[in-house]
């Protein structure tokens, strides 16, 4: 008797074990990207890194390639623009963040040759999530506001 009740007792232990590890590891892998549109240093950053790593493609003024809904001729889609008029702000922060740091095809899973490059190698996720920032922070106020519904939506 004595020995099935130490047995319980470390049973009960090692299941709230496990669960404190999982709710503090599913907090954590969300809690780190949120996209920060009020602090100016983290949108300033993030300007120049669009600046330096995205403009080539996706425009100067974000506005994207030309005629960025038509495939061009090798088959491949154009950059799309990162202002109201894209889709950018169609997907909630994660997306973005796992698109950007480990490209399209690592995201769905699934083969689908494009022309946006993976910048895990090349951008910190700092970066990654003050780029996005800034992009967030060029959109107007109804758009931020809709893309705060997605979110809080998507990380229910
Ligand atoms: C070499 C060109 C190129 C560069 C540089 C580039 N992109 Fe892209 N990006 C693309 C293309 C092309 C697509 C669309 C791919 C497709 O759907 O086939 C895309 C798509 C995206 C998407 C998905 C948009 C959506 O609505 O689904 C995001 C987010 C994105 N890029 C972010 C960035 C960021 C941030 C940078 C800079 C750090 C960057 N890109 C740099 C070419 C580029």
């Amino acid at each position: 008797m004595y020995l099935k009740n130490k047995f319980f007792i470390f049973l009960s232990l090692a299941m709230l074990l496990a669960l404190y590890f999982l709710i503090t590891y599913s907090n954590k892998s969300n809690a780190s990207i949120n996209l920060n549109t009020t602090d100016n240093s983290v949108i300033e950053n993030g300007k120049k890194i669009y600046a330096d790593n995205c403009a080539s493609c996706h425009g100067v003024n974000l506005e994207g390639q030309k005629n960025w809904m038509s495939r061009l001729p090798d088959g491949l889609m154009p950059a799309p623009p990162h202002d109201e008029t894209g889709h950018t702000w169609h997907h909630p922060d994660r997306y973005l963040f796992m698109v950007t740091k480990h490209g399209i095809e690592e995201f769905i899973g699934e083969k689908y040759p494009n022309n946006m490059p993976a910048y895990k190698d090349i951008l910190s996720d700092e970066e990654i999530i003050a780029v996005l920032s800034y992009i967030k922070s060029t959109w107007p106020t109804k758009i931020k506001e809709i893309h705060n519904n997605i979110n809080s939506r998507s990380k229910r």
